[in-house]
């Protein structure tokens, strides 16, 4: 694979960001784009300055998992709108965290928005935007080879570390992380770490005093506002965008 690539050549696009080869076959440039989309890609707009915010606050979580002995993906920021990353091998699973109700949970269990759950619980869905990312059981995702027992235990384990840092630290920012999403891969050397990206795209934030939405639901809401909204979670997060 590697030997037939090109430094600087598009190897794949997906809603929200792009990659590309480098000259270091173990390393690719991951680029954000202003696209914002929802309900599998049905909802689309484009929002300028998006795709240099999540670089900024991406790259921030990113560095304080890493500091936190959680493995990561993530290498440097390069540019506004870039990033450098080690190349994984991406298990085809959506990892979900989620802390307190909201979104489809709310929607498929009936529930209100806002019930706090007494401990914090993982799901895995398919990703596979034409079937719309369907709910996977654990049994399911070993049975159909998409990770093995073994992998999808040491998934869980790490995203429930993930949401302990990230959790404690936005605590301390007056921000409650209400849910998100992770992508896990295995890395060359073996091991199994967090990869994609984690930014208000990505994850549903909450201001602890006034609840008000710092993500990506105000797109999906229409609710408005959403490049303020990303900057001040950039702001809390002590980050500029440069
Ligand atoms: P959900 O409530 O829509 O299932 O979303 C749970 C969390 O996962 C929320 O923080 C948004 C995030 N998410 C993604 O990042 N990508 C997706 O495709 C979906 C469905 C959710
Ligand atoms: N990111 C997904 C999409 O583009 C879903 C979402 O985040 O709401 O459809």
């Amino acid at each position: 694979m590697a030997t037939t690539e090109r430094a600087g050549e598009l190897l794949y696009e997906g809603k929200a960001k792009q990659l590309f080869a480098t000259e270091d076959p173990a390393l690719l440039r991951m680029r954000y784009k202003d696209d914002a989309t929802a309900f599998d890609g049905k909802k689309h707009a484009v929002i300028a300055g998006k795709g240099q915010l999540n670089n900024a606050i991406s790259a921030i979580f990113f560095a304080r998992l890493e500091e936190a002995g959680v493995p990561t993906h993530f290498v440097r920021r390069l540019s506004d709108l870039e990033c450098l990353v080690r190349r994984v091998r991406l298990f085809p699973l959506e990892v979900i965290v989620r802390n307190i109700v909201a979104g489809s949970m709310a929607r498929r269990y009936g529930l209100e928005e806002g019930m706090v759950l007494a401990h914090p619980t993982v799901e895995f869905d398919l990703k596979n935007d034409a079937l719309g990312d369907p709910l996977v059981t654990e049994e399911q995702i070993a049975v159909l080879g998409w990770a093995t027992q073994e992998e999808v235990a040491e998934i869980r384990r790490l995203a429930l570390r993930v949401n302990e840092i990230l959790s404690a630290d936005l605590r301390g920012r007056g921000v409650v992380l209400v849910d998100f999403k992770l992508e896990f891969g295995r890395d060359p050397e073996g091991r199994i770490v967090v990869a994609d990206e984690i930014s208000p795209d990505t994850c549903r934030f909450w201001d602890a005093e006034t609840r008000e939405k710092l993500d990506k639901d105000r797109f999906r809401r229409d609710l408005g506002g959403l490049e303020e909204a990303y900057a001040e979670m950039l702001r809390r997060l002590g980050g500029t965008p440069r």
